[in-house]
């Protein structure tokens, strides 16, 4: 059967999201009324908000104001190489921590054995993963006890609560944002940088800090605005097996950005479209409550699963993450120590993911395809 449902591939763009996107018009002021929004919604002043043109540059943003260059930062073992590109671009260093099985997170223990192996590391970032989130008073405490600086990525868990009640983003001293595609907010790009704490109580910044300040390119512009066409046609081209036909030439002549070749910038900013929808989809979670952008099973044999799921009409294959540090692609110039992250590891060679923007009668065949083949290991 050919392809029927989908991960990714702006699967979420449903018609009328891709028609809306496409031909969305603002001005400046509906920035302006994002920045507004995002000041009071995490409760700091206008000023402590920048839009930027992507969730990397805000976190490279965050780490460059409050860490000196040559720091180390701890991430989670189970990642995007986007998180890592961020810690280069603010010249600092990443460890990385081993996550909980359950959690898809790093908690106390592994963060202890980091630190163990890192003593002098000044950061964590906090993922939350695919709107999973960690148990955060125990982390805090552990980095006030360790002098851990909290930056939250807020790429998976826009408008999610800790298990404690406080919002995602309004902990830690800074907060990133991802506009990304596939993520809780999405307009294909873009990004915003929440400080919640001053920067002048930052040590390494002399001057007011200033970020996002330049219009996004025009081709990045318009690369972000057909993409949820160009996919839509894109899905049409997998169902009959031709997609390589029609992604091939689109990524070559840079029609397409795959996500993680996107570019780092401290001072381009989504357009003023994007902010509008952007802003419009942060109504919607405040309304009906922000969901999980993906949900995780672990199987035994994944290429055998995900091939059962395409000939029963799901295109599952873009998971996250299918390897510690994904993609693949990028994978063997990490230098990722397996043995210090094992749970990590073996998590990423087994885990597969559910879309959560169908209805759940949709996937009833991939679940139960999912559960014959359940990795059941403790
Ligand atoms: C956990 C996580 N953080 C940050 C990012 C970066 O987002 P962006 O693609 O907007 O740079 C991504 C994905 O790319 C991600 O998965």
């Amino acid at each position: 059967m050919s392809s029927k449902f989908f991960l990714g591939q702006a699967g979420n763009y449903r018609a009328k999201d891709t028609i809306k996107h496409t031909f969305a018009i603002a001005s400046k002021k509906w920035s302006n009324i994002l920045r507004r929004y995002l000041a009071d919604y995490y409760e700091t002043e206008v000023k402590n908000v920048f839009l930027m043109n992507n969730g990397r540059s805000a976190l490279a943003a965050a780490l460059k104001t409050y860490l000196k260059p040559g720091s180390e930062v701890i991430i989670n073992g189970f990642t995007c190489y986007a998180v890592l590109q961020a810690v280069e671009k603010a010249n600092c260093t990443p460890v990385y921590a081993d996550i909980n099985k359950k959690t898809l997170n790093f908690d106390t223990k592994t963060l202890a054995d980091a630190i163990k192996r890192h003593p002098n590391a000044k950061a964590i970032i906090i993922q939350n993963t695919l709107g999973i989130c960690v148990d955060m008073k125990s982390i805090e405490q552990f980095a006030q006890k360790h002098q851990l600086v909290i930056i939250e990525d807020l790429a998976h868990c826009a408008g999610f609560n800790y298990p404690d009640g406080r919002k995602v983003g309004s902990v830690g001293v800074a907060a990133a944002l991802s506009f990304g595609k596939g993520k809780s907010l999405d307009s294909i790009t873009g990004g915003a940088l929440i400080l919640n704490q001053p920067p002048k109580a930052s040590k390494t910044t002399k001057t007011p800090v200033r970020f996002g300040y330049q219009a996004p390119k025009l081709s990045d512009s318009l690369r972000a605005r057909f993409y949820p066409l160009l996919a839509a046609i894109g899905r049409f081209t997998t169902k009959i097996h031709l997609q390589k036909y029609w992604y091939g030439p689109l990524i070559r002549l840079h029609f397409i950005e795959r996500a993680v070749d996107a570019k780092l910038s401290f001072s381009r900013r989504p357009a003023h479209w994007q902010a509008k929808l952007i802003y419009q989809q942060f109504q919607h979670f405040e309304e009906y409550g922000a969901k999980p952008i993906r949900t995780h099973r672990l199987v035994r044999d994944r290429a055998k699963v995900l091939d059962e799921l395409e000939k029963a009409g799901y295109n599952f294959r873009e998971v996250w993450y299918d390897v510690p540090v994904s993609p693949v692609r990028y994978y063997k110039q990490v230098n990722f120590d397996e043995r210090a992250c094992p749970v990590a590891t073996e998590v990423s060679a087994h885990i597969v993911n559910l879309p959560t923007y169908y209805p759940a009668s949709d996937l009833n065949e991939a679940v139960k395809i999912i559960e014959r083949n359940e990795y059941a290991k403790n």
